[in-house]
C-alpha cells in the first residue's frame, strides 16, 4: 500500500473513531495516539526518507492536510462533547423555583411560659432578681418557716403530697422566701426577688383545679417597707399586664405568713368595671394574695423585724392566662394538645 493510501485509510479510521467517541478523556486518548510523536502519522512521515525527491513534498503536504483535518475534527468533537456535558450539568444542578417549599412547623413557647416571662420582665425592670427554688421541699421550708407549725389549722388550706414525713413536693412558692432571706446580705442593699415555678396540691382535677399549677412569689425586704409600697408595686404590675387604666383594691384576708394579709382585686380589663362574664358582673377580678411579711417569718430567717419590714405576694399565672384568653378549663394547659397550645404564638 502506498503511503498516501495508508494515510487515507488512517484518516478514515480515525474520523470514525472520533465520531463514535462519547467522552472527553477517550477523545484526548485518540488525539495522543494518532497525532502524538509515537503515533502512526509521525511514523508514516518517518518513512518519507525512502521516497523519491519528487514524491516527498506531495506526501508531506498530504500528511499535513490529514493532520490538520484530524486536529479540526478532534477540536469540533471536543467542543460538542463539552457543550453536551455542560447541558447535562446545568440540567442536573438547576433548581425548580416553582416547586412548593417544605413546610417547617414552627413551635412557640407554652402560653404559661409566656405569661411567666412577661411577669418576670416587669419585675426585672423594677430591679428584682429571679430566684428558682426547689420543687421537692422540706416540711421545714414549705410550712414551718412560713409560720405554719405542725398541727396549724391553716395547713389544711394546702392539701399536700408528702414524700416522707419531712419531705414533700411544694404546695406554694413561698418557701423560696425563706431560702432567699436567710442568705441575703443586707449590707449590700435591700432584697427584691420573684420566684416563678410549679406547685402541687392534692386536688381532684376539674375545670378550675389542677394537682399541678404555677405560682410566682414576690418578696421585698428593706428598712421602712410599707403597705403603700406593696400597693404601688402591684398596681404597676396590673397596669403593665392588663392595661394602663387598671385600678386595684385590697380586701382583708388571712395568710399565716403575712400580717396584715390582703386579697387583691383588679378592675375588670374587659368591661372596665361595668360588669361582664369575666368579672362575674362585679367589675372586679380576684387576682392574687399578698401582705406584709409576718414578723415571725422575718425572725426565723435571721432578720430583725424591729429594723426591717417587707411585703410579699403570690400570683397564679394559670389564672392570669385563663382570664386574659378566656380559657375556661385549666386542664387545657396540661394536655399538650397542639391545637390548643399553638393558638398562643407569643411575639
Ligand atoms: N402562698 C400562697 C398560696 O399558695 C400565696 C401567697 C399569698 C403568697 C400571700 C404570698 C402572700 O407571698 O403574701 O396560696
Amino acid at each position: 500500500m502506498s503511503l498516501q493510501a495508508k494515510l487515507e485509510s488512517l484518516k478514515n479510521e480515525t474520523l470514525e473513531k472520533i465520531d463514535n467517541v462519547s467522552d472527553l478523556q477517550a477523545l484526548n486518548q485518540i488525539r495522543v495516539e494518532t497525532l502524538g510523536k509515537k503515533g502512526p502519522i509521525t511514523e508514516v512521515l518517518r518513512g518519507m526518507k525512502d521516497l523519491s525527491i519528487e514524491e516527498r513534498p506531495k506526501v508531506g503536504s498530504f500528511a499535513n492536510e490529514i493532520r490538520d483535518e484530524l486536529t479540526q475534527a478532534i477540536e469540533a468533537r471536543k467542543q460538542l462533547l463539552e457543550d453536551e456535558a455542560l447541558t447535562v450539568a446545568l440540567a442536573k444542578e438547576s433548581i425548580d423555583v416553582t416547586l412548593p417549599g417544605q413546610q417547617v412547623q414552627k413551635g412557640n413557647r407554652h402560653v404559661l411560659t409566656q405569661i411567666m416571662e412577661e411577669i418576670e420582665d416587669i419585675f426585672i425592670g423594677m430591679g428584682y432578681q429571679v430566684v428558682e427554688g426547689y420543687e421537692v421541699e422540706s416540711d421545714h421550708y414549705n410550712f414551718e418557716r412560713m409560720n405554719l407549725p405542725k398541727e396549724h389549722p391553716a395547713r389544711d388550706m394546702q392539701d399536700t403530697f408528702y414524700i416522707s414525713e419531712d419531705i414533700l413536693i411544694r404546695t406554694h412558692t413561698s418557701p423560696v422566701q425563706a431560702r432567699t432571706m436567710e442568705k441575703h446580705d443586707f449590707s449590700k442593699g435591700p432584697l427584691r426577688m420573684i420566684s416563678p415555678g410549679k406547685v402541687f396540691r392534692r386536688d381532684t382535677d376539674d375545670a378550675t383545679h389542677s394537682h399541678q399549677f404555677h405560682q410566682i412569689e414576690g418578696l421585698v425586704v428593706d428598712k421602712h417597707v410599707t403597705m403603700g409600697d406593696l400597693k404601688g408595686t402591684l398596681e404597676v404590675m396590673m397596669q403593665k399586664m392588663f392595661g394602663e387604666d387598671r385600678k386595684i383594691r385590697l380586701r382583708p384576708s388571712y395568710f399565716p405568713f403575712t400580717e396584715p394579709s390582703v386579697e387583691v382585686d383588679v378592675s375588670c380589663f374587659k368591661c372596665d368595671g361595668a360588669g361582664c362574664n369575666v368579672c362575674k358582673y362585679t367589675g372586679w377580678i380576684e387576682i392574687l394574695g399578698a401582705g406584709m411579711v409576718h414578723p415571725n417569718v422575718l425572725k426565723m430567717s435571721g432578720i430583725d423585724p424591729e429594723e426591717y419590714s417587707g411585703f410579699a405576694f403570690g400570683i397564679g399565672p394559670d389564672r392570669v392566662a385563663m382570664l386574659r384568653y378566656g380559657v375556661n378549663d385549666i386542664r387545657n394547659f396540661y394536655q399538650n394538645d397542639l391545637r390548643f397550645l399553638s393558638q398562643f404564638k407569643g411575639e
